[in-house]
């Protein structure tokens, strides 16, 4: 430990890096000046970099990760909806956000199916991190979507849809800074990085209410379950700081959520389950989130199902999507983008359908181009893998396992060698795991 930047008459980034790098306590004043002198360019891109690897390797204390969270917040403006009526009534704001998974497409069913309950889901969404997709860039293979919109509309879509999908924008835009350069250095999977950058966006967005859902498993960022507990306490704390009633869940990520994995397959495994059907994690988790988010707004003697049964989801996806340009005549899987070169994973023999490691399938499907390896990169929205059979599903010998589709061939050896020795055919179905693992709150 080198001591405190405390006190420091000057600041100035070689400093704050060598004291984090050393095992040292940056001082409140160090943190606002880093994350100031970054947002408005003061700090380079190589300085804010060297600064994240040292924190990825030396960690932070509470008191660091609480004061660069509220340092983000205060990189940008604090939405507030507080003024917003429906009906004469206050809006019911409430919000999830995951740490980030391997075919987690949940936000594109569970956001109209909140809608449909009664709520207004004001939802800063995000692009896709390391080995795992971002809803922003999922929902933008939709022909015309668009996540850019100003203030006045969200506000306006809150009133009278009850949601809007949107870039963070000049939310915590020191986070959207430090989330590209993360997405590119290797420094991704550092609980005191995830729970500022989640937390950060969530508290600027104006939601009253916050559900996380928090992945335990070989696709989480974060290795052991321990570390996932004790991520989604720190943001549950972090919540309740900052005056927004915050709980969690631990849900697993193991294996990938679904069948699918990518961009715009990810959307038209969405509308399955919004047409009443999908895959039975995918129902599981979206029902299980909804139910928490009502609660969490105060929404009583609703049944987040029936909206999937009913259709009533589906119409308030429709209308959301319209709302944000997209062509609501292309929301189906014969129009979305499907990449024009594919590879098939075959059974080498019969069986059950082993485990299949979700990081495993998350680089996979990285590689075949969902994902990016320089900032702003553009994603391919055809990128993307099915899965056949899922563990504990029976095989037959020589039949598809998973397909992988992109429109630049020569990635597809790549991606199939990421699968190498992450999936098995055996004799036995793998031992059941519960989806919903725990629920940590206040
Ligand atoms: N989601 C975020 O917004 N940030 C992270 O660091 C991980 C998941």
């Amino acid at each position: 430990m080198t001591g405190l930047t405390s006190g420091m008459s000057h600041l100035d980034a070689p400093t704050v890096i060598r004291t984090k790098r050393d095992g040292g306590v940056l001082s409140d004043a160090a943190i606002d000046w880093v994350i100031d002198g970054y947002t408005h360019g003061r700090v380079a891109d190589a300085q804010m970099s060297a600064l994240l690897m040292a924190i990825f390797l030396r960690g932070m204390t509470n008191g660091e990760i609480a004061r660069w969270t509220a340092a983000m917040i205060d990189s940008g403006e604090r939405l507030d909806f507080r003024d917003l009526r429906r009906d004469g009534k206050p809006l019911r704001l409430v919000d999830k956000h995951s740490t980030g998974g391997v075919g987690d497409k949940i936000t594109i069913p569970l956001v109209p199916v909140v809608m449909a309950c009664g709520g207004a889901v004001p939802q800063a969404a995000g692009r896709g991190l390391g080995h795992t997709g971002g809803t922003l860039d999922k929902l933008e293979s939709i022909p015309g979507f668009t996540a850019e919109i100003p203030k006045g509309q969200i506000r306006q879509q809150l009133c009278e849809l009850g949601a809007a999908i949107f870039a963070a924008g000049e939310l915590a835009p020191a986070d959207r800074k430090i989330y590209a350069l993360r997405d590119v250095t290797a420094t991704t999977e550092s609980l005191p990085l995830i729970a500022s950058s989640v937390m950060s966006k969530k508290i600027a967005e104006g939601a009253r209410a916050l559900v996380l859902d928090t992945k335990v498993g070989s696709g989480a960022f974060l290795a052991t379950e321990a570390e996932s507990r004790q991520l989604a306490r720190t943001m549950v704390d972090l919540g309740a700081e900052h005056g927004v009633p915050t709980r969690a869940l631990l849900t697993d990520m193991n294996t990938p959520l679904g069948r699918t994995v990518g961009n715009a397959v990810e959307v038209v495994e969405s509308l399955e389950v919004l047409e009443g059907g999908g895959p039975d994690d995918v129902v599981e988790l979206t029902l299980a989130l909804a139910r928490e988010m009502c609660e969490a707004s105060g929404l009583d003697g609703v049944d987040p199902g029936q909206t999937l049964r009913d259709g009533t989801a589906m119409d308030c996806f429709r209308r959301l999507v319209a709302a944000q340009g997209g062509d609501v005549t292309k929301l189906s899987a014969d129009v979305l983008p499907l990449g024009r070169h594919s590879d098939t994973v075959r059974a080498p023999r019969g069986g059950t359908m082993g485990d299949i490691d979700a990081m495993a399938v998350g680089l996979a499907v990285w590689r075949l181009g969902a994902g990016r390896s320089a900032p702003g990169e553009q994603v391919q929205f055809g990128a993307g893998m099915r899965i056949h059979r899922r563990p504990g599903e029976p095989v037959a010998a020589g039949e598809p396992l998973f397909t992988l589709y992109t429109d630049t061939p020569e990635r597809l050896a790549g991606a199939a060698a990421e699968l190498d020795g992450a999936w098995s055919v055996a004799d036995h179905p793998p031992p059941g795991r519960p989806l919903i693992i725990d629920r940590i709150s206040i």
